[in-house]
């Protein structure tokens, strides 16, 4: 049966993104229904070669509509899915609105699929970062059980949204011509700047998104004992988060067994041949729908410790491909 699916925030940098990928996966969409704010009516975005127009996002906008894929902040998703289910439609969400509901299966395909079956409606798609990690960190785990990680993370501005992309552009442009920088989405210039600061600050001096991996994490991976530690780092890149882990294990950890795992792991490369400089980078796994770990090294300063590189195109596997494999198993 073809579906007929809404997208919720479809002209935002993570929408666009959606319906891309429910094209080239060739999901069985009948009737695609894209909802903005009343800004966007009158646009048009492009799906299987015609142009859909935008409509404005109302509570009643999700009548026949089978799936619904939420990104426009948590906000809008806190204020419309239950109007979405209510109508009959399974949302699968990707603002931070559910991620922490026990009622809300919080779902990365490749490991927790089951968790889908427990849904009352409402399925939330972690966490970019943490879903990013999670691809090489959880293979690892199953193998050596993971205690705890250390964790920086390199995140693209993309993330933040279309906005953000077109800050940085300027910015570039401003800088490289010598004329004042001007700033709207970020405290602080992020062209050629890196900025300690992604979401808002906890009492406790980590910020929000830096607790989502340990938050998130446990979800997903079914640890509830699981301990992150994470400094969230912005920096001057499009596209593609890169997450430098520090991970310790309660089994001992050998390089030839992590490569092994690793190399199988399902929507996981394995890129490590630092002899030849090969190694992920976000510029080269952007727009690809694989993350990519490499680094690998025992950690010398944990016990059973492995130290690693995973990367990957946050728009696909932290957002829009996630949610669409989601939509695919629903
Ligand atoms: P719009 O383009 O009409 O503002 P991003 O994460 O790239 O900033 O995108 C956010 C998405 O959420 C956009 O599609 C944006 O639509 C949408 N959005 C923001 N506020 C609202 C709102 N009040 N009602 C509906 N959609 C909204």
């Amino acid at each position: 049966k073809n579906l007929h699916v809404a997208i919720v925030g479809a002209t935002g940098a993570v929408g666009v993104e959606m319906i891309k990928t429910l094209e080239k996966r060739n999901f069985p969409v009948g009737k695609l229904t894209l909802l903005a704010s009343a800004r966007s009516v009158g646009k048009t975005l492009p799906f299987r070669g015609s142009d859909i127009p935008i409509t404005e996002l109302k509570e009643d906008s999700f009548a026949g509509v089978d799936v619904a894929l939420f990104s426009a902040g948590g906000g809008i998703s806190k204020q419309y899915a239950p109007h979405a289910v209510q109508a009959g439609a399974v949302v699968v969400d990707n603002s931070s609105a559910y991620r922490m509901d026990p009622d809300v299966p919080l779902v990365v395909p490749e490991i927790n699929a089951a968790d889908i079956k427990k849904s009352r409606g409402i399925i939330a798609n972690p966490n970019c970062t943490t879903a990013i990690t999670l691809m090489a960190l959880f293979p690892l785990h199953q193998e050596f059980r993971v205690k705890r990680i250390f964790a920086s993370s390199y995140q693209a501005v993309s993330g933040t949204g279309a906005q953000a992309i077109e800050e940085l552009r300027a910015q570039v442009h401003a800088v490289t011509a010598g004329q004042p920088v001007e700033k709207k989405v970020y405290p602080h210039q992020i062209a050629f700047n890196v900025l300690p600061h992604v979401d808002s600050f906890l009492e406790t001096g980590y910020t929000k998104e830096e607790m989502k991996m340990q938050n998130e994490g446990r979800r997903i991976m079914h640890h509830p004992t699981f301990k992150a530690s994470v400094t969230c780092v912005r920096v001057p890149v499009y596209r593609a988060h890169s997450v430098a882990v520090n991970a310790e294990f309660e089994r001992p950890v050998s390089l030839k067994d992590a490569r092994e795992v690793l190399s199988q792991a399902p929507g996981l490369e394995l890129v490590d041949d630092p002899a030849k400089a090969e190694y992920p980078l976000p510029l080269y796994v952007a727009e690809q729908d694989d993350c990519q770990v490499g680094r690998l090294r025992l950690d010398c300063a944990l016990d059973n410790g492995l130290a690693f590189w995973v990367a990957g195109d946050q728009l696909l596997k932290g957002a829009a491909l996630n949610a669409v494999q989601i939509a695919e198993l629903i």
